[in-house]
């Protein structure tokens, strides 16, 4: 008899390892160790659920099977979730090592000292006393006030400086030391930005989160990933069909009405989000779509431990590649007459600064002499211009 998701749940965990998909066979030892479910449930409620109900749909997800939640604390929910973790902890169903649960450090709380206190209120509010992941959730300390216009700047904003990123990342190294967290991770970064991070960090990332769909697959920065052992963790999976009007383009498409995954949709008898869901895990990467609908969290559960996609379905998806960014993160650019690109490393102006030296050496230049510099920013002589660098942004 076949058995249903909910009595599977825990062979979810090692499902990356046998999906015998195309690409990310490198899943990190660290993270095979820690069994990292296949797949997780998102909890950014796009500004439209709020946190009660976002509560709720993790409840129903663990009881449905999953046992990876993508939290953060600029999600203004890790409360609510928590009590849920709670009475599920409380209850004794489940232990905690049964779980992966992961959180971000927001922008406003990169500043030294900052890290610790950030990380130990998400431990209160999520009531756990580690996480099994914990990312810089973008690599600018920027940030703006909640539900501003795609157009606000902040006067503070800031270009990616490098040395000031590795004051952050030390920060939560000493976390993993600490034991408050199991694993450190980045998110919305570029393999630029990565060789430096790579180059210069003590604990290396175990995971990167970043927007990877279908129509938005970042070929160049998923393979650079797998080929390092990092974990390629992807938000959006389904192409966020409710994001917020302000996160809106006319040029956007809408992954799950491409006739190729409609198509294999209706082959495989399921919704094309359950396509898009499949091709995520074959592939290698995490997917950690959003739903507050019982039938869209179970049948999103299910569509990653069935019915796999065959070598042609997944030749005819890599091919409707359209390198289309929803998630452009404009109100964290730093001057006014910047394009969202900017913040993506295509440009050919100064993205990134490079005080800090090879081997991990913290840089020397006051706070005041970095930000005066910023106007002069040099480029990183020691990273190329890695291949696809270009390609990884924009449309
Ligand atoms: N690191 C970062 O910077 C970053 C950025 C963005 C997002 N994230 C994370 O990634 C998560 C997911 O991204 P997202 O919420 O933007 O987009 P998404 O998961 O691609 O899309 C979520 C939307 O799809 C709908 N949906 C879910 N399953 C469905 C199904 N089977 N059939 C039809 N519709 C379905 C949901 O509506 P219903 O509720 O009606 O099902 C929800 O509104 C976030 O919640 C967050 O945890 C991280």
């Amino acid at each position: 008899m076949r058995r249903s998701v909910h009595e599977r749940g825990t062979e979810l965990f090692l499902i990356v390892r046998g999906s015998g998909g195309s690409a990310c066979h490198t899943l990190c030892d660290t993270l095979i160790r820690a069994q990292m479910p296949a797949i997780g449930l998102g909890t950014f409620g796009s500004d439209h659920v709020s946190d009660d109900e976002v509560a709720a749909a993790v409840k129903e997800a663990i009881a449905l099977g999953y046992r990876h939640i993508d939290c953060a604390s600029v999600y203004g929910n890790e409360d609510s979730i928590g009590r849920v973790l709670q009475e599920v902890l409380e209850s004794g169903e489940r232990s905690r090592d049964e779980f992966w649960i992961t959180s971000k450090l927001w922008n406003d709380m990169h500043g030294d000292g900052d890290v610790l206190l950030s990380c130990a209120r998400t431990l209160r509010d999520l009531k756990l006393d580690y996480l099994d992941l914990y990312l810089v959730h973008w690599p600018f300390p920027n940030f703006h006030a909640p539900g501003c216009s795609v157009d606000s700047r902040s006067p503070d904003a800031v270009p990616y400086i490098h040395e000031r990123f590795m004051r952050t990342w030390r920060q939560m190294e000493r976390l993993v030391d600490m034991g408050l967290v199991r694993h450190i991770g980045t998110s919305n970064v570029t393999i630029r930005k990565l060789e430096l991070i790579l180059r210069d960090a003590r604990i290396l990332p175990a995971c990167n989160e970043m927007e990877l769909h279908p129509h938005f697959q970042q070929p160049e920065l998923f393979d650079y990933l797998c080929a390092r052992g990092i974990q390629p963790v992807g938000f959006s999976p389904l192409g966020s069909p409710h994001r917020p009007e302000r996160d809106r383009a006319e040029t956007d498409t809408v992954d799950i009405e491409d006739p190729v995954i409609t198509a294999i949709a209706e082959a495989h008898g399921v919704h094309p989000a359950g396509v898009c869901l499949k091709w995520a895990v074959q592939r290698g990467q995490i997917p950690i779509p959003f739903s507050t609908r019982r039938r869209n969290i179970l049948s999103n559960l299910e569509a990653v431990a069935s019915d796999p996609l065959s070598a042609e379905d997944m030749a005819a998806l890599a091919g409707i590649d359209k390198n289309c960014r929803l998630i452009k993160g404009q109100v964290f650019l730093w001057n006014d007459d910047q394009r969202w690109q900017d913040l993506w490393d295509i440009s050919d102006g100064p993205v990134i600064q490079d005080h800090s030296a090879r081997g991990g050496r913290q840089g020397t230049d006051t706070e005041e002499e970095q930000i005066e510099n910023e106007g002069s920013a040099v480029r990183c002589s020691e990273v190329d211009d890695p291949a696809g660098i270009s390609r990884d942004n924009g449309r």
